[in-house]
């Protein structure tokens, strides 16, 4: 560990459960480190990592003034962000994984991988990471173990996940876990400084093993890729894990909605990217006396509770958020949560030490060092910030966190939420008629490409249930499952769910609702549907409120506008009904037969208004 104090400890010292020993036993043996660490998970642990992510020049420390105890991490400009190509699910048979996933053997992808890691790991140190997915003890928390040879990796899974030796302790002797195995893939010669970020600039290969509960990430060390416990874990083999135990493992925020007298209603929320899922779960609302407060700003696991409920808990522990956007006017609390202890990556930074992204300030500042540390002015025309630079924060830090967030047993969840980005069609909010019809449009999600992310504005792409990129099977039997479990209780038990579409334009393309604070707005309007208190008119789409009942007091905004953001667009849905088939062919007969039945009579009713 070069200059650092940190101990070396060998896999004898202090645990005591053969299989995981063995494991990575295994792994040492394959990946050849210098030496193995196994984390404690304390705050020494996170200082010392932190002073040798300092020491080595991999992080810069921020102005202790302005963000105390925090880093900024500038990355290699090839690993950026999650890479879906190379994203595999190796199921025993394709058929599995489904036609939404890249595929491979799982005995061909181990033979390849095993060739990358062997030796991947000279010189570095191999860090051995238990975490729990949730609060530790909670009935619905999973463990997994983490290999890595990243120190900033051990460093973000201190904050993202509740880490150390209270998981080795949970773990027994004999206690299952998720193994993890991942390697930067840039070994270190005899004479090399471990002096910036490490990556394979060639090969990256991120897969999932969903039947042996295995995952091997190789050649990135950033994010979703590299944090295992997070879009691995969390949501690809525990949708697996899910699907196999009876619960749900969903790409969903939570948050819990306060009225003026007190009483609580809880959501959750799947909304594909730059769809603001992190906003909305830390919303300030604008009308009077109504709260938000947060549970999880990205993943939600639910289970049934012994009422016949589902509850929900955030197995994370932290935030990793997109910081450029994020600014006291977009999202106060985020902003709020990351004001010291916390990680930066891909920022800019200012010349007094502190970090600065698009769209934090109105004004940009005049100097600036960009994330691949250059001089940076307002005039250099290119961005400060990687459009993906992110912040990572424990979820204490957030000041709207909620006093249950950590409730082993989880929150009961009113509400479902989903949602995209459409200029068109897609009302403010509907409500399902039921739990099939819910599902129904969870299937279809479908969100436009931005301008600025694709350059083919208004590309639609589906993305159920915001778990395109997530879902560890095949997507029909993933949309099965969802009807299994709707069948698994009672209507009035079951949440309620909505599709929202804050993004609907008037026909000179501007934005006919607000958003932000405002939603909370659709948020109430919600919550009333599910104490049964306000009217909804039924439409062949969906249940959409009455003009009146969605409050839009001190709103500037029309009637025409408020007619227009609920109204139901009979030919542009039934225009819509041959794109959700197309869609819904490509999972053949995995497709359960009850969204074959959404379809048919979503078509009948549209054919029925017409006439
Ligand atoms: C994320 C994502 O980083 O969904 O949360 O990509
Ligand atoms: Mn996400």
């Amino acid at each position: 560990m070069g200059t650092t104090t940190i101990e070396v400890e060998t896999s004898t010292n202090h645990h005591r459960h053969p299989k995981l020993e063995q494991w990575v036993a295994e792994m040492a043996q394959m990946c050849k480190p210098d030496r193995v660490y196994w984390c404690d998970g304390s705050p020494e642990e996170y200082k010392s990592l932190v002073r040798y992510l300092i020491m080595s020049g991999i992080g810069v420390p921020l102005n202790p003034e302005k963000r105390p105890n925090s880093v900024l991490v500038r990355s290699d400009p090839a690993d950026v962000a999650r890479v879906e190509d190379s994203t595999f699910i190796c199921s025993r048979t394709k058929e599995d994984a489904g036609p939404t996933n890249n595929w491979e053997d799982p005995t061909k992808m181990k033979q390849k991988l095993a060739g990358f890691f062997a030796g991947s790991m000279v010189g570095r140190t191999m860090y051995v990471i238990p975490y729990s997915l949730g609060p530790i003890g909670s009935p619905t928390a999973k463990l997994g173990v983490e290999i890595t040879d990243s120190t900033y990796v051990v460093v973000s899974m201190h904050i993202m996940s509740r880490v150390g030796t209270r998981v080795f302790e949970t773990l027994g002797k004999d206690g299952e876990f998720v193994r993890g195995l991942h390697s930067v893939g840039d070994p270190l010669g005899p004479n090399q400084a471990d002096s910036t970020w490490r990556c394979n600039s060639e090969n990256k290969y991120i897969c999932h093993f969903p039947e042996t509960r295995e995952i091997w990430s190789y050649g990135s060390g950033y994010g979703g890729n590299a944090l295992l416990a997070k879009k691995c874990h969390a949501l690809r083999i525990a949708s697996v894990q899910a699907r196999d135990e009876g619960w749900m493992a969903e790409h969903m925020l939570i948050l819990k909605l306060i009225s003026p007298s007190g009483q609580a209603k809880y959501m959750t929320g799947a909304f594909p990217s730059a769809c603001g899922k992190t906003n909305l779960s830390m919303l300030i609302p604008t009308i009077p006396g109504w709260k938000v407060e947060t549970i999880g700003d990205d993943i939600a696991w639910m289970k049934f509770g012994a009422d016949g409920r589902l509850y929900a808990i955030n197995p994370e522990y932290g935030f990793f958020g997109v910081a450029p956007g994020t600014s006291m006017k977009s999202n106060a609390n985020a902003m709020l949560s990351i004001t010291h202890d916390a990680i930066f990556t891909n920022c800019a930074m200012t010349l007094d030490g502190d970090v600065w992204w698009e769209g934090m300030t109105d004004q940009k500042p005049a100097h600036l060092v960009d994330w691949l540390r250059r001089r940076w002015t307002p005039e250099s025309g290119r961005k400060a910030a990687h459009p993906n630079a992110r912040f990572t924060a424990h979820a204490s830090q957030c000041p709207v966190i909620a006093p249950e967030w950590e409730d082993p047993k989880g929150v009961p969840i009113d509400a479902i939420l989903f949602g995209g980005r459409r200029a068109g069609i897609v009302p403010l909010v509907t409500e399902a008629f039921d739990w099939q019809h819910g599902t129904f449009l969870g299937s279809t999600v479908s969100s436009e490409t931005t301008a600025a992310s694709i350059g083919q504005v208004g590309r639609l792409r589906r993305d159920p249930m915001a778990m395109l990129p997530f879902c560890g099977y095949h997507m029909g039997d993933y949309f099965a499952h969802w009807l299994k479990i709707g069948a698994q209780s009672t209507a009035s038990k079951l949440p309620k769910v909505f599709y929202v579409n804050w993004f609907r334009q008037d026909k000179n393309g501007k934005f006919l609702w607000p958003g932000y604070g405002e939603n909370s707005r659709v948020l109430r309007w919600i919550f009333e549907r599910c104490d049964g208190k306000v009217h909804a008119k039924d439409t062949p789409i969906g249940r959409i409120p009455e003009v009146a009942n969605l409050d839009t007091t001190g709103l500037d905004i029309t009637s025409d506008q408020v007619n227009e953001l609920l109204a139901v667009d009979i030919d542009g849905w039934l225009a819509e009904v041959p794109s959700i088939k197309e869609h819904f062919a490509q999972f053949g007969t995995h497709l359960p037969e009850g969204l074959n039945t959404e379809v048919k009579a979503l078509e009948s009713r549209l054919r029925a208004a017409k006439r």
